[in-house]
């Protein structure tokens, strides 16, 4: 493999969207850091893919895990030209309880937010000297509002809602993060890939799949390679067309007080 490929990290790249996006950037020649939680399933993945594919193996619910996978990415690699924020828990089956991760928070929200914000934060010097970068969080256009001070959701919870807060939640950083850095080094946009595509967090959720994969994988993959969206940042993209997320994810209020409580949350990690 050419030293001079772009390279990527793609969290969740064992399964659905990500899985099928390491595939494909690696068949175009992109040096792929393909994240997952089993070394077994990123076997698999390398012996479909090949040597293009480097596997990284953290688990997301473990804030000490997620720096792990940070430095993992640091040591295995000098240039980081795409960090494709993508692994996510979805709503679970009918009637989930609430969940916790390792470090005591609600699964959903630790899993779709505190780890891509913890993971890309520590990632910074490493996308800054490789500018022109991009980070592409993969979020959802199932948003829903809530009071940051009730970030553990421990009264009336079910995980569809948990679901969709977290993603609200990504939406926010992602807008943060690109009024941080200038567009010139690195751009941050989010995007609802597609509708219900037939993934295990869809089918676990026993809902009918109406788009399939395909429409999610095309949109996604047009956010890491497009020249066109070369500056392009802060953006909320439904599919491939530009859109607006929820509007608390651009209120100050929501988003300072969000700011506020996950700085406090990931003051051991930052
Ligand atoms: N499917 C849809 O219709 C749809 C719609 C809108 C947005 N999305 C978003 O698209 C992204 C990809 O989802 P998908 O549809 O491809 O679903 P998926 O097939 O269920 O993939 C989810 C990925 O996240 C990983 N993951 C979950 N918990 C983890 C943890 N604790 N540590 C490490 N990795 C973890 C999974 O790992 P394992 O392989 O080990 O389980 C898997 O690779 C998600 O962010 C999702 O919210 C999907």
């Amino acid at each position: 493999m050419s030293t001079d490929a772009r390279k990527v990290l793609i969290t969740g790249a064992t399964s659905g969207l990500g899985r099928e996006l390491a595939l494909r950037l690696a068949a175009q020649g992109w040096s792929v850091l393909a994240h997952g939680r089993d070394q077994g399933r990123l076997d698999d993945l390398r012996r479909e893919a090949g040597a293009a594919v480097r596997p990284l193996v953290a688990d997301l619910a473990s804030l000490k895990d997620v720096t792990k996978l940070a430095d993992l990415t640091t040591a295995a690699t000098d240039r980081l030209d795409v960090l494709v924020n993508n692994a996510g828990v979805g709503f679970g089956p009918p009637g989930q309880r609430r969940q916790s991760s390792a470090d005591g928070h609600e699964l959903r929200m630790a899993v779709n937010y505190l780890a891509p914000v913890l993971l890309t934060r520590r990632l910074i010097p490493l996308l800054t000297a490789s500018a022109p970068a991009r980070v592409v969080n993969v979020g959802s256009i199932g948003q829903v509002p809530f009071d940051p001070a009730d970030f553990a959701f421990e009264r009336g919870y079910d995980g569809t809602t948990a679901y969709r807060r977290s993603k609200l939640a990504l939406c926010a950083f992602t807008f943060d993060l690109a009024d941080e850095l200038p567009a010139s080094a690195v751009t941050v946009n989010c995007l609802h890939p597609a509708s219900l595509m037939p993934t295990a967090m869809v089918r676990e959720a026993r809902t009918a799949p109406i788009s399939n994969l395909d429409e999610g994988v095309t949109a996604t993959l047009r956010l890491i390679t497009d020249p066109g969206l070369a500056g392009v940042t802060g953006e909320y993209f439904n599919g491939s067309r530009p859109d607006r997320a929820l509007p608390e994810a651009y209120d100050p209020g929501f988003r300072a007080k969000l700011r506020a409580t996950t700085a406090e949350l990931l003051a051991d990690y930052i």
